[in-house]
């Protein structure tokens, strides 16, 4: 009982590229995100407004986004941290938003320079504005299943402030394996137990980073638990600056040929998305992390 269709949310242009010591011109970027789409992909994260300080290498969001053609029927959903990056993004006519918040204290410190309950607080007036304006919110859970200087991070925890930030107004909430820890064992008792206190699959997308190779399997009890959101990074570009051992997302060409061999439906032409991936670490001068863009290029 697998599903049929699964979205891919790609965040390779933000979340891979804000974790690349290669700084990409916006021009780069913008054909970037064309050619993703191009591929199929429906859901391209873009950017993020936050403080340029603390994410040099996405200091252009608003560039991009006045450069980036916005195709009907995709969606190009930004991370905003707080009300200042909400203004910026409303200026750039953003349709979909993500607040971004953290399972561990010392990864909200770290990522937010707040505490958990700070952010909160931090994002429950950007959540209600955005759902006022009729604007999409994800809402990020970062460190789901482990932390680097916390470790094992207790599901009660995860399924407390999960629940705060779909009270508080996300439309879907994206459970992250930040640096790549999760096996499928934990994986499945975290859904178990948000379904439990009455959250739903279509509420649920599931964010892995592959740093033990477990991304994939851990993806595979997600479909069996009915999830049908899957983030994704094109060539599994990036990780997270704040998280020092986190290695490359899911690669997106990885996550495809898995879902096609199953016989679920993304909408993706496989071959142009390798084509973008193996174009984009070209022009970095780097190797592709995505071994199906390796194997089909
Ligand atoms: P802060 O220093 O506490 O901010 O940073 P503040 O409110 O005290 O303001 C300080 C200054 O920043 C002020 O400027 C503000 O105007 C400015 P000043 O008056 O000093 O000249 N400022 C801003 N400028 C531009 N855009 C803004 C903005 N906000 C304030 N939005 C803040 C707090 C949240 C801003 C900062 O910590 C920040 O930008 N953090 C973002 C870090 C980040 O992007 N991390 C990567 C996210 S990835 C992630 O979380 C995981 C994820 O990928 C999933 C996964 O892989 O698991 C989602
Ligand atoms: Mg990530």
């Amino acid at each position: 009982n697998l599903p049929g269709h699964v979205t891919i949310c790609e965040v390779g242009p933000r979340d891979g590229l804000q974790n690349e010591s290669t700084v990409v011109p916006v021009e780069i970027k913008a054909e970037f995100v064309a050619r993703l789409v191009d591929a199929g992909h429906r859901v391209v994260e873009t950017t993020s407004f936050v403080h340029p300080k603390w994410v040099p290498q996405l200091a252009d969001a608003e560039e991009l986004l006045s450069q980036v053609e916005r195709v009907s029927g995709v969606r190009y959903p930004v991370l905003v941290p707080n009300e200042h990056g909400l203004e910026r993004a409303l200026a750039r006519d953003v349709r979909d938003i993500a607040i971004f918040a953290s399972a561990t204290e010392t990864f909200a410190q770290r990522n937010l320079n707040r505490s958990i309950e700070q952010s909160l607080e931090m994002f429950a007036p950007v959540i209600a504005r955005a759902r006022a304006a009729g604007i999409g919110v994800r809402g990020y859970l970062s460190m789901c299943f482990g932390d680097p200087w916390e470790g094992e991070v207790s599901r009660q925890q995860v399924v407390r402030i999960a629940t705060q930030l779909l009270d508080a107004g996300c439309t879907e909430l994206s459970l992250g394996d930040t640096i790549g820890v999760a096996t499928p064992g934990q994986v499945d008792a975290l859904l178990r137990d948000l379904f439990e206190v009455g959250v739903s699959a279509d509420q649920i997308a599931v964010h892995f980073h592959d740093t033990y190779g477990q991304a994939l399997t851990n993806t595979f009890v997600a479909l069996q638990r009915g999830i049908t959101t899957i983030d994704a990074s094109a060539g599994g570009l990036g990780g997270c600056p704040y998280a020092g051992s986190a290695t490359g997302n899911l690669a997106t060409e990885d996550l495809v040929w898995h879902l096609h061999g199953l016989g679920i439906d993304t909408g993706i032409d496989l071959q142009k998305l390798v084509e973008t991936s193996a174009w984009l670490v070209g022009y970095m001068g780097r190797t592709c992390l995505a071994r199906t863009v390796a194997a089909l290029t």
